[in-house]
This record gives structure tokens, C-alpha cells and sequence, in this order.
């Protein structure tokens, strides 16, 4: 088949915010406990004298991730952060009701300031609108952000932290809508509550930047709650997983997720307008994104997904619609970072870096800065595709005439044109001609994600089943570049 990008550096879309590389770490599972820390170590230098474990710092630092978002989830939602700060011997096990393990209480507030300190990342966090109260809301800000003379500030310098931490998101709940969520409410009640709960939150610190919890973008929920809240907030939450076992299925319903954006985004216009909200401009916070399938997944929870270069594919088509609706997406978190559906697996000896962490990690080094836009030609897929939260897909299905199956986005940062190209074909490389408008440096550099298999996963045993191969090609190749069927390549031009 044949393929052509056509694309021009001054066009530019928006800029892409940095927060979009975000990640998310939930108390589920074996994501804190044996993921980024590990108290019970023996091995000699996998974990420092905090517990934290050096392989999987390392690997999360690489993607160099802005904010990481904490404690969940569905976790927040019967979570009591005060259980969780002062002396270890004191803090009390608790039963958890979103994933029915214990909890206990070891890595809390302080521990995950340090461990953000220690990664160079932003702290995010979530607040339990489920058993939680106002007050406890209150108390958490007050104790991660002020330098007041007052109790909660007191209690952070008495546990040995004299400057506050300035956390700047915070989240008004998670998943809210959810049947599964403890203090399910309707968006009415929610709205009403979230209200009053983001006022007091900002008179107490008026530089906090508030997370309104949305659902995918598509449901009346979004409606209700952005007209709602929009005076309030600065960011609106949705999640969406998408999965399938059929290829094609697997690596198409990604297009969900940008018509969610989209979807989204015209929403919070709507709202900004009949709610004369002029001053405010509140971004998308996609703060849970991935490829997962609970049934299909194996391990504690349905959470220890094992990757194959299908999902690699399908992460790489998540990179390009962040890039692609840069404008109106403020931050993404992929969910989540460590062994619960996770670019990073570990034992309690060995690390593993799956499949879809190389097409993270190069859109987390090279998709940075201006968005471009493009036109792209080529064959489409017209049959089945599906999604995790599956009504969703179809409605799409009837509304866009075809998929191409050229996935591209491209980026513009210091001098250097990065163009992402996904061929989503099952059966045909696609014959690409680049058309760049400018002025180019001779040597391209491409980095490719390849299996001949679309089941290939990376194991303990064979680690690097799927990596990312480097190559330097002439500008005049571009000319005619074959995409691989089923592959990444990501293009570095440097302009002249
Ligand atoms: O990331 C796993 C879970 O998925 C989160 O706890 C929840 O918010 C979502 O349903």
C-alpha cells in the first residue's frame, strides 16, 4: 500500500503540555508495595535505604513523567490519608475496600513526597469523596501546603517535615458515577458537593489547581458536571481503557479516546459559554489511560497485564491523539506505572520493561513542544472495532466513514521535527512518501517498535523481545519510506 504525510513546521496546532507524560500509582495491587518501593528487601543494592527500588526508579525516571498522580483510584475512595503519616509502628492496618485487600499503611503522604522528590516528578493527588470528609479534604491541603502556625501544618513539621510541599493538583474524587465506587453518587448530588467542597478548598489555598471527576465525555454525567463546575475547577477528568483480543479491534478503538477529547473538550466550551465562565479555560485531565482488559489480565486483580507488540501499537496511537488534541488536554496519566497494568513488571529479584514502555518512552523523549498539523493519506480499515467501555465504539463506528490505518502525529522542539507514525495494517507495509515543506539536515534518525509476531511479549527469560531499533537514512529516502505492517517508527528531522 501507499502512504502520504504531508506536513509543514509553521503549522502548528498548539503546544503540547508536558503533563501529558504524566503517570498514576494506586495502592492496588502490587503497584506501591514490591513496585516502587519494597520494604522487605534482601537483595544487596536493588532498593536504597528508604525501600525504594532502584530498577524501577531508573525506568520511570527515563520516561521522565512531570506529575504522577496518587493513592488511586478506586482506592481513594474509603482511604483515610491521616492513617498513613507519623511514626510506622503507630499507623494502624485498615481493610480496603476497592480492591478487598489490607491496608497497611507503611507509604503514605510523606513517602510519596520524598519519592516524588527523589524522581524529580509533581505530586497529584486524590481526594476520598467516598468515606472522606470535607474536613479530612481540608486537613490534607493544609498539611502538604501551608507554612502557617496552625494544627495540621504542626503535625507535618512534628513528623519531620518543615517545609510544605506545595502540591498543586488535587482532585475533587475518583470515578464518582462508578457502581464500583464506595459513595457512588448521581452527578446532581455530586455536583452539589464537589461545589461547595472546591470553594472552601481554594480559600484555604487559593493556588491549588482542582480536578473535577468526569466520567469518558460521552455520558449526560459530563454534561451535568461541567455546567456545573465549571466556575470552579481548573482540569475535568475522564478515564477510558481500551482492549481486544482481535487485532484489529485492539489497536482501532483507540480513536475512542480522541473523540472523547473532543467530545469533551466542546462540553467545557458549552459550559464555559452558558455559564459566563470567560476567565476560565479548563483543560481535559485524562488521568487514566491504557490498553487494559481485567478478564483477559492475569495476576492479583485482573491488573498484571502482559503487553504484546499489539498493545505496543495501540499505545503508540494513544501518544499520537495526545499530541494531535494538544490543545485542549492539560495533563494524561498512563495507568498506572508499575506492575498493575504497567509499562514496568517486577519480581521481588528482577525488573522487566514490557512491551508498550518503548513507545512511551519515545514519545516521552521526543513528542514535546508544538503540535504540527498534517495531512495523511492512505488505506483504511473499515471493519469491526471495539473498546473496553464498548457502546461507546459503536456509536463511532457510525459516525467516522473509515480508520486510516497511518496513525501519525508529528512535533516541533529546538530545531527538530519528530514525526510518530503508526502503520496499524495487519497484512501490508505502506510505501510512504514524507512531504516536508523547509529546509532539512541530510540524516534522519528513526527509532522503530517491530515484532514479526503482534502476540510477541518481552518475559523475565527474554527481555528484549520488543525494544526499539535506532537508524540513522538520508532526508531523500523519505521519498519513499516503507512503514512496516504492525509497527512504530518515530522520524527525528533536523531542520537546516
Ligand atoms: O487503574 C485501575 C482502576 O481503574 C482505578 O482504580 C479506577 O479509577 C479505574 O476504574
Amino acid at each position: 500500500a501507499n502512504g502520504l504525510i504531508k506536513l509543514d513546521p509553521t503549522r502548528v496546532i498548539g503546544t503540547i503540555d508536558d503533563k501529558v507524560y504524566s503517570g498514576f500509582l494506586e495502592h492496588m495491587g502490587r503497584c506501591i508495595y514490591g513496585g516502587i518501593v519494597d520494604f522487605d528487601c534482601t537483595v544487596p543494592g536493588l532498593t536504597n535505604e528508604k525501600g525504594y527500588r532502584l530498577d524501577v526508579g531508573k525506568a520511570l525516571k527515563d520516561l521522565d513523567m512531570p506529575v504522577v498522580r496518587y493513592p488511586g483510584g478506586n482506592f481513594v475512595s474509603s482511604y483515610h490519608w491521616l492513617d498513613a503519616v507519623g511514626p510506622k509502628e503507630n499507623r494502624p492496618r485498615r481493610p480496603e475496600l476497592a480492591w478487598l485487600g489490607e491496608e497497611s499503611n507503611q507509604f503514605g503522604t510523606d513517602e510519596f513526597m520524598e519519592w516524588c522528590e527523589y524522581m524529580g516528578t509533581e505530586p497529584y493527588l486524590c481526594l476520598n469523596m467516598g468515606t472522606g470528609t470535607l474536613d479530612e479534604a481540608l486537613a490534607w491541603v493544609e498539611y502538604c501546603n501551608s507554612d502557617k502556625n496552625t494544627y495540621y501544618a504542626n503535625l507535618r513539621r512534628k513528623n519531620g517535615h518543615e517545609k510544605p510541599y506545595n502540591v498543586k493538583y488535587w482532585s475533587l474524587g475518583n470515578e464518582v458515577w462508578g457502581p464500583w465506587q464506595v459513595g457512588q453518587m448521581t452527578a446532581e448530588d455530586y455536583s452539589k458537593k464537589a461545589f461547595q467542597w472546591a470553594k472552601a478548598l481554594k480559600l484555604l489555598d487559593p493556588d491549588i489547581k482542582l480536578v473535577a471527576c468526569g466520567k469518558d465525555g460521552l455520558d449526560t454525567w459530563d454534561f451535568t458536571v461541567t455546567q456545573a463546575l465549571i466556575t470552579q475547577i481548573d482540569y475535568y477528568s475522564i478515564h477510558l481503557y481500551t482492549s481486544h483480543e482481535e487485532y484489529y479491534k485492539n489497536v482501532t478503538c483507540v480513536a475512542a479516546a480522541e473523540r472523547a477529547i473532543q467530545i469533551t473538550s466542546r462540553l467545557l466550551d458549552l459550559a464555559t459559554i452558558t455559564q459566563k465562565a470567560y476567565d476560565k479555560h479548563v483543560k481535559i485531565c485524562f488521568d487514566e489511560w491504557n490498553v487494559w482488559d481485567p478478564m483477559r489480565a492475569p495476576g492479583h486483580l485482573g491488573a498484571e497485564e502482559k503487553y504484546t507488540l499489539s498493545d505496543a501499537i495501540a499505545v503508540a496511537s494513544w501518544g499520537n491523539l495526545f499530541v494531535r488534541q494538544a490543545p485542549t488536554v492539560g495533563m494524561a496519566n498512563i495507568a498506572q506505572c508499575v506492575n498493575v497494568i504497567a509499562p514496568v513488571m517486577t519480581t521481588p529479584t528482577d525488573m522487566l520493561l514490557q512491551t508498550i514502555y518503548y513507545p512511551f518512552l519515545l514519545f516521552t523523549k521526543y513528542m514535546r513542544g508544538q503540535s504540527l498539523n498534517l495531512h495523511v493519506e492512505g488505506p483504511t480499515y473499515k471493519g469491526e472495532t471495539g473498546a473496553f467501555f464498548g457502546d461507546y465504539m459503536k456509536w463511532i463506528k457510525t459516525t467516522e466513514p473509515a480508520i486510516m490505518l497511518l496513525d501519525v502525529s508529528a512535533a516541533k522542539k529546538d530545531g527538530i521535527v519528530s514525526i510518530a507514525v503508526v502503520n496499524r495494517s495487519l497484512e501490508e507495509d505502506v510505501v510512504t512518501a514524507f512531504e516536508l515543506e523547509g529546509e532539512y539536515k541530510e540524516d534522519v534518525v528513526t527509532y522503530s517498535v517491530y515484532n514479526d509476531d503482534i502476540a510477541a511479549v518481552n518475559t523475565y527469560e527474554k527481555k528484549d523481545v520488543v525494544g526499539i531499533e535506532e537508524k540513522t537514512v538520508k532526508l531523500s529516502e523519505l521519498k519513499s519510506f516503507t512503514v512496516k505492517k504492525h509497527s512504530f517508527v518515530m522520524l527525528r528531522i533536523t531542520q537546516a
